[in-house]
C-alpha cells in the first residue's frame, strides 16, 4: 500500500512537471485528487489495513494530497498570471497618441447674421419677441392698415391656407401681437421666417426678417434715425454713409427706406448697386395711428417707430454673394466658408 502510494505521488509529480496548460492541470487535479480520483480509491482500501497501520498510511495519504495540491495550485496561479500578462499586452493603449479630431460644424451664415443683428439690438435695450409663421389675415394685413385692395394681398404674393389663414408675408404682425398684450414703453425685435410667392436669384419663397419697434411717449423720427444709424454702423462699418429716402408702407407714416453706401464699390457705382452707389437695406417709419387704434393705444399719447429688414439681403451684401439660393442648397463647400 505504501509503495503504491509513493508510486502514485511520483507519477503525479512527473506528469505535473511537463504540463503545458491550465486545462491539463484541472484534468490532472480531478484525476488524482477528485472525489472519484486515484487517491480517493486508495483511501477506501484503508479499511483492509491493521489497526496500527491505518493511521500511519492515513497520514501518508494526507501528506501526498497536500504536496500534489500545492504543486497544482502554484501552477494554476502561474497560468493565471501568464494569462493576465498576455491580455495586458494585447490590450495595451498608447496614451501618448494624439486624439482623433471630430469635424466641427458651424452655424449657418443666415443664423450668424441673425444672431449679430439681434445682439446689436439687445445691446440697445431691445427685447426679443416671436410670433406664429401661420397667421391670420387680420394680423398680417387688416390690423396693419393694409386695405382689402392692397396689392400685397394679391394671390401672387401671399401663400394662402384658407380665405382667412396664410403664411405671414412679413414679421410686422408681431408688432400687433406684442402691443395687444403689453403697454408702452416697448423696445422689441422680432426675428423670424416669412413667406412670399417669389423665386429668382434674389428671392426665395421663404426668407428671414427682423422686425423692430419702439413705442413710448414722445418717440420721434430723430429716435428712428439715431437707432438705425447706430445699428447700421455697428453691423457694417462705423463710417459707412447712410441715407433716408421717403417711401410708403400702409402701417407707417411717414415711411422711409434706408440705404447704405454700396459696400462693393464704396459708392462709386458698380453692378451690385446698379451704378447708383447706394444699397437699399431696410424699410421703416413712424407707426401709423391706425395701427395704434387696432391695439387700443392712444395715438395722442404714444408714438413709435418700426422697421423691418431682410436677413438674406444683408448676408448677400456682407459676403458678396449674388445668388440667394446658395443659402438653401446646403452645399457644405459653400457653408464651410463662414
Ligand atoms: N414689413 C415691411 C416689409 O416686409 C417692412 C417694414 C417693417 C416697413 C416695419 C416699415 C416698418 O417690407
Amino acid at each position: 500500500m505504501r509503495d503504491r502510494l509513493l508510486q502514485l505521488e511520483k507519477a503525479a509529480l512527473s506528469e505535473i512537471s511537463s504540463i503545458k496548460n491550465k486545462e491539463a492541470v484541472i484534468e490532472l487535479k480531478n484525476r488524482y485528487l477528485g472525489r472519484k480520483g486515484e487517491l480517493a480509491s486508495l483511501t477506501k482500501e484503508l479499511g483492509k489495513l491493521s489497526h496500527e497501520e491505518r493511521p500511519v498510511v492515513g497520514d501518508l495519504i494526507n501528506s501526498i494530497r497536500g504536496r500534489i495540491e500545492e504543486r497544482v495550485n502554484s501552477l494554476l496561479t502561474a497560468f493565471a498570471q501568464d494569462e493576465r500578462e498576455q491580455r495586458l499586452k494585447a490590450e495595451r493603449v498608447d496614451v501618448t497618441l494624439p486624439g482623433r479630431y471630430l469635424p466641427l460644424g458651424n452655424s449657418h451664415p443666415i443664423t450668424q447674421i441673425m444672431d449679430e443683428v439681434v445682439s446689436i439690438f439687445l445691446g440697445m435695450g431691445f427685447k426679443v419677441a416671436e410670433g406664429p409663421e401661420v397667421e391670420t389675415d387680420y394680423y398680417n394685413f387688416e390690423a396693419l392698415n393694409i386695405p382689402k385692395d392692397h396689392p400685397a394681398r394679391d394671390m401672387q404674393d401671399t401663400f394662402y391656407i384658407s380665405d382667412d389663414v396664410l403664411l405671414r408675408t412679413h414679421t410686422s404682425p408681431v408688432q400687433i401681437r406684442v402691443m395687444q398684450g403689453k403697454k408702452p414703453p416697448l423696445r422689441v425685435i422680432a426675428p423670424g421666417k416669412v413667406y412670399r410667392r417669389d423665386s429668382d436669384i434674389t428671392h426665395t419663397p421663404m426668407f428671414h426678417q427682423v422686425e423692430g419697434f419702439m413705442v413710448d411717449e414722445s418717440i420721434t423720427f430723430g429716435d428712428l434715425k439715431g437707432v438705425l444709424t447706430a445699428f447700421l454702423h455697428s453691423l457694417f462699418r462705423e463710417d459707412i454713409a447712410i441715407r433716408f429716402r421717403p417711401s410708403f408702407f400702409p402701417f407707417t407714416e411717414p415711411s422711409v427706406e434706408v440705404d447704405i453706401q454700396c459696400v462693393m464699390c464704396n459708392g462709386k457705382g458698380c453692378r451690385v448697386c446698379k451704378g447708383s452707389g447706394w444699397l437699399e437695406i431696410l424699410g421703416a417709419g413712424m407707426i401709423h395711428p391706425m395701427v395704434f387704434k387696432a391695439v387700443d393705444y392712444d395715438s395722442e399719447r404714444y408714438t413709435g417707430f418700426a422697421f423691418g429688414l431682410g436677413i438674406e439681403r444683408i448676408a448677400m451684401l456682407k459676403y458678396g454673394i449674388d445668388d440667394i439660393r446658395m443659402f438653401f442648397e446646403n452645399d457644405v463647400r459653400f457653408l464651410r466658408q463662414f
